[in-house]
């Protein structure tokens, strides 16, 4: 059964450890599928709202000093609420596409694998502040974490990027179970590739899960 309100649209998620190509790719995704009939609507974390976006440089500010595990928990989560509430759950009742780059799988990674918060704690919060929201497919852009980090230049470095190396490969290795743990959902991706492979593959995934969902473009183009 779908969440409640959720009826006809269908919600991707981009998720995976820094420098994997989500922001790139998801606007490449977001056209393709444009391109094919489908109305898409591509949003970010945290922010994609007036109270997110007001959120996102106490989050990810270079010169932001140290938050403590819980505070930046419950402000991702308080900016995932607000974009809940007013984007995603509206598009997709309105049978939409919604693209996100990261969502609640962020938090259980960062600050549950990576910060070392109660993951069952994490889930709880997360049902409660996004009404149950799942995404309907995420795709687990993947590379090792040296390799993303080094995409990155350091001037374009967030709070989270200046973590260190270890709290990154805990981070990924957390994005590795819980893609094991729910193959339905999850499909992985291998990021290392160059650009255009790796958009390839990102639309092939969500075609045929789109496909499989019988979700078809909302409007055909004309020829
Ligand atoms: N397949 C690729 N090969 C090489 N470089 C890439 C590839 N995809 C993206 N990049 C470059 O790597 C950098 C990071 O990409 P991008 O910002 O899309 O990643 P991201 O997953 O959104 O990162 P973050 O987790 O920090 O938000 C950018 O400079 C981008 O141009
Ligand atoms: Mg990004």
């Amino acid at each position: 059964m779908d969440a409640p309100g959720k009826a006809g649209g269908f919600f991707i998620t981009l998720e995976g450890p820094e420098g994997g190509g989500k922001s790139t790719q998801i606007h490449r995704l977001a056209a393709s599928l444009a391109e094919e009939g489908h109305v898409v609507w591509t949003t970010r974390e945290p922010g994609g709202t007036r109270v997110g976006e007001m959120i996102r440089p106490l989050l990810l500010g270079p010169r932001q000093s140290r938050l403590a595990p819980w505070t930046e928990a419950l402000l991702f989560t308080a900016a995932r609420a607000e974009l809940v509430n007013e984007v995603i759950r509206p598009r997709l009742q309105r049978g939409e596409i919604v693209l996100c780059d990261r969502f609640s799988d962020s938090t259980l990674a960062y600050q549950g694998y990576g910060r070392g918060l109660n993951l069952e704690s994490l889930r709880r919060l997360q049902k409660e502040a996004t009404g149950s929201l799942t995404p309907d497919l995420t795709l687990l852009l993947n590379l090792p974490v040296e390799a993303g980090l080094a995409r990155i230049p350091r001037s374009a470095q967030d709070r989270l990027d200046r973590e260190t190396k270890a709290f990154h490969q805990r981070v990924h290795a957390g994005y590795e179970q819980m893609a094991a743990e729910d193959p339905r959902r999850w499909r992985e991706v291998d990021a290392s590739a160059d650009p255009d492979e790796v958009a390839r593959r990102v639309l092939e995934q969500a075609s045929s899960a789109l496909r499989q969902a019988g979700v078809q473009p909302a409007q055909r183009r004309s020829a």
